[in-house]
């Protein structure tokens, strides 16, 4: 071939670095895109005093769940569970979004409608459970480290995808004599942040969920102290891999004593001992701050947020809002029992919940709330 020309060489060159320029401008463009709905994303999440509900128990945990009442242990039951639950009257009044499980953002309704239109329709966000679970971390006897990085960007662009906007990781960081070591926090917290970069380069809100438990016999200061040690971890982590805070919501444990612990705390010692703990940890920037129940009663869950919000919502840089699973579900799984005509009624029974959850996010619930509808007793 002949060689081009001075003047077409030259053109070509030119070009080129067009198309080179053009391309930066995309990606930059697409890139304050992809900045700007991640944004908008996290803050709908907690807007309008709504919150989430996590109904993204894996097959065993939901399996533990239904065997304790009888509930057969199959695929279709769980699909119809979770059928109950999106198709609850009036649900976006209170819930924003919804976490699913992998088995059940590729599940239908009944009438072959896939659940998760059936969410979006109901102006409902849909979000997915990512991590594969807490296993045993090596050295660390007694500690746990969440797993599920391998092959994980693909799994997001599938889910994106799917219609998925927002997703969750949950690191258990369990209390006791010695533990939790810095080992496995700062395992955990770097397994945190690396999921969550990957989930924003993906265009999905990564819910970030660092669980000190209730387990044991350790008290209200103690649990403040892990859980400051944690959320500090955290954030460094995800500062360190370069997560936008912006674009993000936090689903940390509420500040309690643990379930043995012999000295209980009052709702106003928790709401303290966890807005507190929350103002030293967790940078402004994060929009919101989605509290897990963790094994709390429903009512207490909500009497503990309700409190934070009356004592202190009007000082507060982010939203206090829930990200709850048992505290919204479990009355209404209670009523259910796997029974056609408990539909109904256990879907009252989590309207009520949710509703609850909602009020306590205004500092607008009282225990007065929980004596009006029996609804679900009624039809039991
Ligand atoms: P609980 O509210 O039942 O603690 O569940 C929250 C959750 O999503 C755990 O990952």
């Amino acid at each position: 071939m002949a060689d081009s020309s001075p003047t077409e060489a030259t053109g070509f060159r030119h070009r080129r670095e067009i198309a080179v320029i053009l391309q930066k401008f995309t990606n930059e463009e697409s890139s304050q895109m992809n900045t700007q709905n991640l944004i908008d994303t996290a803050s709908k999440l907690v807007a309008s005093d709504k919150g989430l509900l996590a109904m993204d128990e894996s097959n065993p945990t939901c399996n533990k769940r239904f065997a304790k009442l009888g509930i057969p242990q199959t695929v279709d039951a769980r699909r119809a569970y979770r059928e109950l639950i999106i198709t609850t009257p009036c649900l976006g009044e209170s819930i924003s979004g919804v976490i699913l499980y992998d088995e059940t953002i590729r599940q239908q309704k009944k009438d072959g409608t896939p659940l998760i239109k059936v969410i979006t329709d109901a102006g409902i966000i849909p979000g997915i459970k990512v991590d594969t679970g807490a296993k045993d971390l090596a050295g660390h006897p007694g500690e746990k480290i969440t797993e599920g990085l391998d092959g994980l960007r693909d799994r997001l662009k599938e889910y994106f995808q799917m219609g998925a906007r927002f997703a969750k990781w949950r690191a258990v960081i369990i209390v006791g004599d010695g533990i939790p070591s810095r080992g496995c926090i700062e395992a955990n917290a770097q397994a945190l942040a690396r999921y969550a970069a990957l989930c924003q380069e993906a265009g999905l809100v990564p819910v970030v969920e660092p669980e000190v438990l209730m387990d044991g016999a350790h008290t209200l200061e103690r649990c403040r102290e892990v859980t400051e040690e944690v959320l500090r971890t955290v954030f460094n982590q995800l500062y360190t891999q370069r997560v936008m805070l912006e674009g993000m919501i936090l689903k940390p444990n509420m500040v309690l004593p643990g379930l043995t612990c012999l000295k209980q705390a009052t709702v106003d010692e928790v709401a303290d001992a966890t807005v507190r703990c929350l103002l030293r940890a967790v940078p402004a920037a994060v929009p919101g701050i989605a509290f897990l129940s963790g094994g709390q009663s429903a009512e207490l869950a909500s009497a503990r947020l309700n409190a934070m919000n009356v004592r202190f919502k009007s000082r507060l840089p982010w939203a206090l809002a829930f990200s709850f699973a048992r505290a919204i579900q479990q009355p209404a799984l209670e009523i259910w029992q796997g029974k056609e005509a408990q539909v109904l009624a256990a879907q009252q029974a989590l309207f009520h919940r949710a509703k609850c959850n909602r009020a306590a996010r205004r500092g607008e619930y009282n225990a007065a709330m929980e004596s009006i509808p029996q609804l679900a007793k009624i039809a039991a």
